[in-house]
This record gives structure tokens, C-alpha cells and sequence, in this order.
């Protein structure tokens, strides 16, 4: 059972996303996972003068848990700026797949509006996923 709800991850998601560094697009993204065993990481985008450099929220999240020993995502929120839903990209799906089994939450919302966040799952996003 996931300690925390997915409000509690969505308002992390809020926080971290403050830090974003997004001078380019503007679209600030933050993302807060939790772990099998009640951990919780965050991550923003941060991007770059070369464009393609730039990393996204999501995969930050992932490699603050991976950096700190932690393999297993059992639930993850994203949140970003205005009225745009930010269902992750296909790249990040492919990255929360690797850690994440296709039953694991994901909830999104607009920052300024995480009670109207949506929930699906990671094989809804993601299906027929490459895994080995
Ligand atoms: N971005 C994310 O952080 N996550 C996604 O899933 C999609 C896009 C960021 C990358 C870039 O900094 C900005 O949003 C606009 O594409």
C-alpha cells in the first residue's frame, strides 16, 4: 500500500516545480514519485541553451531515486504550469516503465489546480511496453 495520497504527492510535485529551470518554453514541470518502501523523490525540468539537452521533470524524479538505491516507483505525479494537462512524453513512459510495474498510478493536474487531477495507469499510457 502506497503511504501517501496521491494529494500529498501531487503538492510535492507543486513544490519542486518552483525550481524549474524553464527559461526557454516557460512550462514548468515538477514530478514526485514514491517508492515501495515510502520514500518520496522529486524532480523539474531543466533545460538548455542547446535545447535537446534539456531533461524533463519526470526523469529527474527517477534519477534522484535511482541516485539514492531505490529501483521500484509505485506511484508518480506530475504537475506543470497553466492549463495544460502534462501527461508525460513518450520518452519519460519509457523511462517510469523501466521502474514501475503497468498497474502503478500515475495522477496529473495543472499546478494551480491539483483537485482536478486525473489518474491512469502506466500500461494505459504505456501499452504493449519494451521491457526485458
Ligand atoms: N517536459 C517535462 O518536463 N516532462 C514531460 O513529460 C514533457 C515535457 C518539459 C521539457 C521542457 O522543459 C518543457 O517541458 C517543454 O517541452
Amino acid at each position: 500500500m502506497p503511504a501517501k495520497t496521491p494529494t500529498e504527492l501531487l503538492r510535492c510535485a507543486v513544490e519542486t516545480a518552483k525550481n524549474a529551470y524553464a527559461p526557454y518554453s516557460k512550462f514548468h514541470v515538477g514530478s514526485a514519485l514514491e517508492t515501495a518502501d515510502g520514500h518520496v523523490f522529486s524532480g523539474c525540468n531543466v533545460e538548455n541553451a542547446s535545447y535537446g539537452l534539456t531533461i524533463c521533470g519526470e526523469r529527474n524524479a527517477i534519477f534522484a531515486m535511482i541516485a539514492a538505491g531505490q529501483k521500484q516507483i509505485v506511484q508518480i505525479a506530475i504537475v506543470a504550469d497553466g492549463d495544460v494537462v502534462p501527461y508525460p512524453c513518450g520518452a519519460c513512459r519509457q523511462v517510469i516503465n523501466e521502474f514501475a510495474d503497468p498497474d502503478c498510478p500515475v495522477y496529473v493536474a495543472p499546478a494551480q489546480n491539483i483537485d482536478s487531477y486525473e489518474t491512469m495507469t502506466l500500461g494505459e499510457l504505456l501499452p504493449k511496453s519494451f521491457k526485458f
